[in-house]
């Protein structure tokens, strides 16, 4: 990947907490894909989650956004709390008016755009700001149309998805995140299911949101990005964070020999 090269925020001590995840449980039937996971992210900060397939790495990110629901343990987002931990029991979740309002902090992007493809480029974007925050046309087409030249697709606005290359699409979406003004970016693999010449495209717009200071939790492949953007890395197996460290750290000596064994597939 082309000139990538800029983690260099450096303490994590004194920014406020955007995302505090503590203990998570999380079972479908008697599969427990999450053990006990805990995270903190804070503000700016971009987080990499890297690991093996089936290690739990969508469904950590989708209990996060309230796609699926924990079993045990606490979610809170900038403060407020989505998701209680109750001793022995099951977590206890915020109203649905709350979990509603506390999920829309955070935009997520899928591996598989789930753009609209009836919807132009511009619809899709100004969909969900004016159906679910309310807002005019008149005050989000502007600001649709400077996400999309920001994203290099403002000569798109009036095609259609099917249109568009896989890259283009996924900038779209991401595109589509932001116009919700969310405080934090959640991304699934954003580029797994492009070609190789089209992820270096959608790669630079996270790394340009990165370089703004978005607070980002990045699932993804891409060893480059994780080394170069992200600041933390953290490494999943089987359910478990098995380890969690700086990423020039991480890449330079990781400390777990599955760590290392990963790598040395990945790289
Ligand atoms: N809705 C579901 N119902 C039942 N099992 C599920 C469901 N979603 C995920 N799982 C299981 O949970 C485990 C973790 O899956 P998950 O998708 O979180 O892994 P992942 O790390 O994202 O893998 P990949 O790298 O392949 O995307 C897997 O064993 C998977 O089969
Ligand atoms: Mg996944």
């Amino acid at each position: 990947m082309p000139n990538m090269t800029s983690n260099s925020t450096a303490g994590q001590d004194a920014r406020p907490v955007m995302i505090e995840a503590r203990n998570i449980i999380k079972s479908f039937g008697n599969n427990r894909v999450l053990d006990d996971v805990s995270l903190t992210l804070g503000q700016g900060e971009v987080v990499a989650v890297i690991g093996p397939s089936g290690s739990g790495k969508s469904t950590f990110l989708r209990c996060l956004n309230h796609l699926e629901t924990i079993d045990e343990g606490s979610i809170r987002i900038e403060g407020e709390t989505m998701a209680a931990a109750v001793a022995g029991e099951r977590s206890q979740y915020a109203s649905d008016a709350d979990v509603r309002r506390i999920c829309r902090k955070m935009g997520m992007v899928f591996q598989s755009f789930n753009l609209f493809p009836h919807m132009t480029v511009l619809q899709n974007i100004i969909e969900a700001p004016i159906t679910v925050k309310g807002m005019a046309r008149a005050d989000i087409v502007p600001k649709a149309e400077e996400l999309l030249r920001k994203v290099g697709l403002l000569n798109k606005r009036d095609n259609y998805p099917t249109r568009l290359s896989g890259g283009q699409k996924q900038r779209v979406a991401i595109a589509r995140a932001l116009a919700m003004e969310p405080d934090i970016m959640l991304f699934d693999e954003p580029t797994s299911a492009l070609d190789p010449e089209l992820t270096g495209e959608v790669l630079r717009t996270m790394k340009q949101l990165a370089d703004e200071r978005m607070t980002m939790l990045v699932v993804t492949h891409e060893m480059g990005f994780a080394r170069e953007v992200a600041h933390r890395v953290i490494f999943m197996d089987d359910g478990r964070i098995v380890e969690e460290a700086p990423s020039a750290e991480f890449f330079a000596a990781a400390r777990h020999a599955r760590s290392r064994e990963f790598l040395a597939h990945m790289l």
